[in-house]
């Protein structure tokens, strides 16, 4: 029996299929790489002794799709496929509908077709917007403030309705900020252009690609007046994946949303004291105005992944750093 991986050449999904393949589980990689690299494909199956299955396929196609469940033994799914760009889904909002809705529908019709039931989804911390009291519980209210936001509020919904009507056990994984790269250093975040997330442009100033960071604003309500988040090592996460596949197998039932975190909180002139120990030198900073959109923090409650997954995150900031580091120090350009 194999796991099925949507996206899983993406930056997550792909250090997912590697954490899966350790864990002992076979992996089926579907993805169409609008966003992502045949080359991160490559590294994925250099780490796994070849033993990944790749096909390149749209999840909107819905034909592709069945033969992928005919041609292989799936068990279970883990959905990561997705537009994910804040700005551009305000641009293109009916895209970003369009795809990342229609391909959550799709792909749990083809499950079902199939008989399959497990599936975990990516999901996002965005669903708290800016929550009243942190750390975020996952009973706090939820919403969204982009498309993009809306899109993974919506799939969430459409998963609770579809595990209650089709009989699914689903757990929703609410990412809060994955950063870092496998420790191989061969596999790791690949932005297309310019960079919207803050330690991709960290790094690729650290590299000379960019001249210097942008810090956007340094009048929040916070110990340094820069905005907080949760970093967490995208392995640690890749790990979370594991955990919950295991404990859906275990009987885990219904639709669950569990936060995926650190527990932590980094503000963001943190982030860059961390990431210029990890270079060994200064990232060159301005500080501009606020970004549009922004919150001014947010950090996991982690306790009920422990409970009910059995797993917490184990790497702190430093480590994320130097991993990150280490994959942008040896591919300065990323897969290209
Ligand atoms: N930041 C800068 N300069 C930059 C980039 C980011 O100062 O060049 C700051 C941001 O203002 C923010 C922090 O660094 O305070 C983190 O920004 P990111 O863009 O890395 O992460 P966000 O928390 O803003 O974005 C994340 C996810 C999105 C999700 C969003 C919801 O990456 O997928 O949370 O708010 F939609």
């Amino acid at each position: 029996m194999a796991v099925l991986v949507t996206g899983g050449a993406g930056y997550i999904g792909s250090h997912t299929a590697v954490a899966l393949h350790e864990a002992g589980r076979d992996v089926v990689v579907i993805d169409n790489f609008a966003n992502s690299s045949r080359k991160a494909t490559d590294a994925v199956r250099a780490l796994t002794a070849d033993s990944v299955v790749v096909v390149e396929a749209d999840l909107l196609d819905g034909e592709a799709l069945a033969e992928v469940f005919a041609d292989h033994d799936i068990d279970e799914v883990i959905h990561f496929a997705a537009h994910k760009a804040v700005g551009e889904s305000v641009q293109k909002p009916l895209d970003y509908y369009r795809n990342n809705l229609g391909s959550t529908i799709g792909l749990v019709d083809a499950m079902v077709g199939a008989g399959v039931s497990r599936l975990v989804f990516s999901s996002s911390c965005t669903v708290y917007g800016q929550p009243d009291e942190i750390p975020v519980v996952e009973t706090a209210p939820t919403g969204a403030e982009s498309p993009y936001g809306w899109t993974k509020y919506m799939s969430e919904q459409i998963l609770r309705d579809a595990a209650a009507a089709l009989d699914l056990d689903v757990v929703s994984l609410r990412y809060f900020n994955p950063v870092g790269a496998h420790e191989s250093g061969t596999l790791g975040e690949d932005p297309n252009g310019i960079p919207n997330n803050l330690v991709p442009v960290v790094m690729q100033v650290a590299v000379g690609r960019l001249e210097k960071l942008m810090v956007f604003g340094d009048d929040y309500d916070t110990p340094d007046g820069t905005a907080i988040r949760d970093y967490i090592h995208v392995v640690d996460l890749a790990e979370g994946h594991v955990a919950a596949l295991d404990a859906l197998a275990n009987g885990l039932a219904g639709c669950t949303a569990i936060n995926l975190g650190t527990g932590v909180g980094s503000s963001v002139l943190e982030v860059i004291g961390a990431a210029a120990d990890a270079v060994g030198a200064a990232i060159p900073y301005e500080i501009v105005d606020r970004r549009a959109g922004d919150i001014e923090q947010i950090y996991a409650r982690t306790e009920y992944a422990a409970e009910v997954l059995g797993w917490r995150s184990e790497r702190d900031l430093a480590a994320m750093m130097r991993d990150h580091w280490n994959w942008q120090r040896k591919n300065p350009n990323g897969f290209h």
